[in-house]
């Protein structure tokens, strides 16, 4: 397949010339066109998407960078961001960051050298820096769920802290008289917003003690691990709010290794509302994240950001709903 540089050396001229040629960007004199012309016969070449790029047009792309592709919350966010950007007739490119600062950079500078029209970064390590580069470079950035919180750029986000209170209170409705906290990983804002709101809803009581918080780093086995610790350290525990749904089925996982019922001796609440959720046993309560909502509303911001038409950096939170399920019901017996 002939490429620019080809046709360039055939004609005898530079890349930028033929580049001015095919997007009409600038002169090119008689002799000269006709000099390329023939080179493009010859060689049967046809610009592609990237070449149109380089002369500063559109490519029609953005990407998506994401922290856990494992993660069932991420691919039904990422569903969302494609189905938005495809009826204003963009294509979506995918990569995996696995929250690294280091990752997140070299998908920065390979972005740039692919001419990608935006990035919509669902990334907690962008800093105001990252942000305020790549805006310079021209390259504008949205962020998702994780993003900075220093206005650098827009961030559309869930109400994690006063979902986390919702959380709570639901099981205390409940009848529980003693709740643990599994928490993800506290250099997420989205961790530390659920811890804040766990804590908002519990530190007054006499029951409460900070060895009721353990670490699960948003994962199945982390819940796991996190549960045997709780009830060992503390075996009246009675409720579980777990800081996503991945470290609450770990939590049920980890309850029915014990022999401990749920909902009847310990009621288990998760947050995020994966699908997952719908089909444990018993089925979990969930706090639920506006997941479709999210990858929508991010969608549109950044292409509005691209086409011109949004210079401003806003903070949008939106509402997560309690989803009541088996796992928290009350009244359930031995
Ligand atoms: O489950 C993954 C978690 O990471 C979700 O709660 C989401 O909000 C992200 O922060």
């Amino acid at each position: 397949m002939a490429t620019i540089r080809d046709v360039a050396k055939l004609a005898g001229v530079s890349v930028a010339t033929i580049s001015r040629y095919l997007n009409k960007t600038g002169y090119v004199n008689v002799d000269t066109e006709h000099k390329i012309k023939k080179a493009i016969e010859t060689l049967k070449y046809e610009p592609s998407s990237v070449a149109r790029g380089l002369a500063g047009k559109q490519t029609k792309t953005i990407a998506l960078i994401l922290p856990d592709i494992s993660n069932p919350f991420f691919p039904e966010l990422a569903r969302a961001v494609e189905d938005v950007a495809s009826t204003y007739g963009y294509t979506v490119i995918f990569g995996n960051s696995d929250d690294q600062g280091v990752k997140e950079r070299t998908y920065i500078e390979l972005l740039k050298k692919k001419y990608i029209d935006g990035i919509i970064f669902a990334s907690n390590t962008l800093n105001r820096d990252d942000a305020v580069q790549m805006n310079q470079s021209g390259i504008p950035i949205v962020c998702l769920d994780r993003g900075p919180d220093n206005h650098s750029c827009s961030v559309v986000r869930s109400k994690n802290r006063e979902g986390a209170q919702l959380a709570v209170q639901h099981l205390l409705a409940a009848g529980c008289r003693k709740i643990a906290h599994i928490y993800g990983p506290m250099d997420l804002i989205t961790a530390q917003e659920r811890m804040k709101g766990y804590e908002d809803a519990v530190k007054s009581l006499p029951w409460f003690s900070p060895s009721l918080m353990v670490s699960g780093n948003f994962q199945i086995n982390g819940g796991m691990k996190a549960t045997e610790q709780l009830l060992h350290t503390h075996p009246d525990i009675d409720g579980i709010f777990a800081g996503n749904d991945l470290m609450a089925v770990g939590a049920l996982k980890a309850l029915h290794r014990m022999q401990i019922l749920v909902p009847q001796q310990v009621k288990v609440c998760g947050f995020d509302g994966i699908q997952m959720a719908e089909i444990t046993e018993p089925e979990l309560t969930t706090v639920a994240q506006p997941i479709y909502e999210m990858g929508a509303t991010v969608s549109r911001l950044l292409i509005k950001k691209i086409e011109g038409n949004l210079d401003t950096n806003e903070i949008y939170e939106l509402d997560v709903t309690l989803i009541p399920r088996r796992s928290t019901q009350k009244g359930v017996h031995l």
